[in-house]
């Protein structure tokens, strides 16, 4: 199928670069192209180029993209968007001055979770994650990564994993899997954490592995969670099986998350609320992708990560929704970027880039996604008519986009078209 979308007044996100990622000075840099049409190929981009050298020919569909511009899709590398219903007693708890770390001891939290999950068929699981997917769908989301980590158990966490599998295997967009099944102490193991971790890297990860569930590892190291050594011990379980570390790192103290992730080659470390010079030197020297979570810090109203130092330093970072019922219940990736401009200063084409390129990369995704690229996925969204690039940040609660396209095919439009 040959798709031509003409008409558009600006091309964003173009990058023929074939880097996998965008670093330091280089972040506020945004490839555009004006006035312009872009060609798919199936499910590839084929060509694109300015409306005064139209392609003529036969094409099997055309849509005229009405003077709006085109992004490429938001790359979500941190997500845990299977779960079991929503935790809004929490929220209300927090309102009145409990802190996430208080209610998680109090057997709220991440348990919470995991208890309503247990409960909780596959099918309906299944259900209720796809009214989350093609929400993210709407909202431009081409590539998610999906965390297990409300089961904790064996048989949970292979549940919640077939369920990603499940997405996997019928969503219109790109999905990654991660085993977490260090998210918390399963409740049959409170007070025996180290026979836990046994659990997780015996029995667990192999069963995970037996299947093919995880592309991914991840374990929540912070405090009152998971340990510096916990965490090494799980990572090398993961990496017998070839499942490549994404760290929950940072964001309760500066917990040592980064260098053990780092030290473990891992893919990302992510949150990073709580950073010092240590931290960005160590991830300096490494390929690791910091992610930033800022949905996080709002919702829970945590010091918002250091991202003009990080970048200031020569680093690329990322930015990821962390869709979650407890921490950020919202998987809206141009509130991220809103939220990125807003409370930690990165200009739009920055918060732009770490949105698309650096989350495709923090999924090991590049090749395929992040960018307009000739050969890669035509997955991007056409916007309505809008005056400049940072009028997407800027009006941080419009929707703006008005179709989606995910391999090349049309997957949503907006009511009226
Ligand atoms: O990324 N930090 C740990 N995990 C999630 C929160 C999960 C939950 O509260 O259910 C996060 O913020
Ligand atoms: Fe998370």
């Amino acid at each position: 199928m040959r798709l031509l979308i003409r008409n558009i007044a600006r091309i964003a996100g173009i990058d023929e670069s074939g880097r996998d990622r965008v670093c330091g000075a280089e972040m506020d840099r945004l490839g555009t192209l004006d006035d312009a049409w872009l060609l798919a190929d199936g499910e590839r981009i084929a060509a694109y180029g300015p409306m005064s050298a139209l392609p003529e020919g036969e094409f099997d569909a055309t849509v005229d993209a009405g003077g709006g511009m085109l992004f490429p899709s938001f790359c979500d590398s941190h997500t845990h968007l299977v779960y079991a219903g929503s935790r809004e007693q929490e929220f209300i708890d927090k309102i009145n001055g409990l802190t996430y770390e208080q209610i998680a001891e109090r057997g709220g939290g991440i348990l919470n979770s995991a208890d309503r999950l247990h409960e909780t068929s596959e099918d309906e699981l299944y259900r209720q994650a796809m009214e989350r997917i093609d929400e993210i769908v709407r909202m431009g989301t081409g590539a998610v990564e999906i965390k297990s980590g409300y089961g904790l158990t064996t048989g949970d966490e292979l549940k919640m994993l077939r369920v990603i599998r499940r997405i996997r295997e019928t969503a219109p967009l790109t999905v990654r899997a991660t085993f977490l099944g260090a998210h918390a102490v399963g409740r049959a193991y409170v007070g025996r954490q180290e026979e836990y971790v046994e659990l997780i890297c015996r029995e667990m990860i192999p069963a995970v592995a037996r299947e093919g569930l995880a592309d991914f590892v991840d374990v929540f190291c912070d405090k009152g969670f998971f340990t510096v050594e916990q965490t090494a011990r799980i990572l090398r379980a993961g990496a017998e099986y070839g499942m490549r570390p994404k760290i929950h790192a940072n964001e309760l103290a500066v917990s040592g998350g980064v260098q053990v992730g780092v030290a473990h080659g891992a893919l990302s470390v992510d949150h990073l609320e709580r950073m010092g010079a240590e931290e960005i030197a160590v991830l300096k020297a490494s390929r690791t992708m910091p992610t930033m979570l800022p949905g996080a810090a709002f919702f829970l109203g945590m010091p918002y990560p250091p991202a003009r130092e990080m970048i200031r330093a020569g680093l690329g970072v990322a930015l990821a929704s962390d869709y979650n019922p407890g921490s950020s219940p919202s998987g809206n990736m141009k509130t991220v970027v809103s939220l990125a401009c807003i409370k930690m200063k990165m200009t739009p084409a920055e918060a732009l880039n770490a949105a698309t390129l650096n989350g495709a990369a923090a999924m090991d995704l590049s090749r395929d996604h992040g960018s307009v690229s000739v050969g890669k996925r035509a997955d991007f969204f056409l916007t309505r008519p809008i005056p400049s690039v940072e009028f997407v940040p800027y009006a941080y609660s419009t929707p703006l986009i008005r179709r989606v396209f995910l391999g090349g095919r049309e997957v949503w439009a907006e009511c009226g078209r």
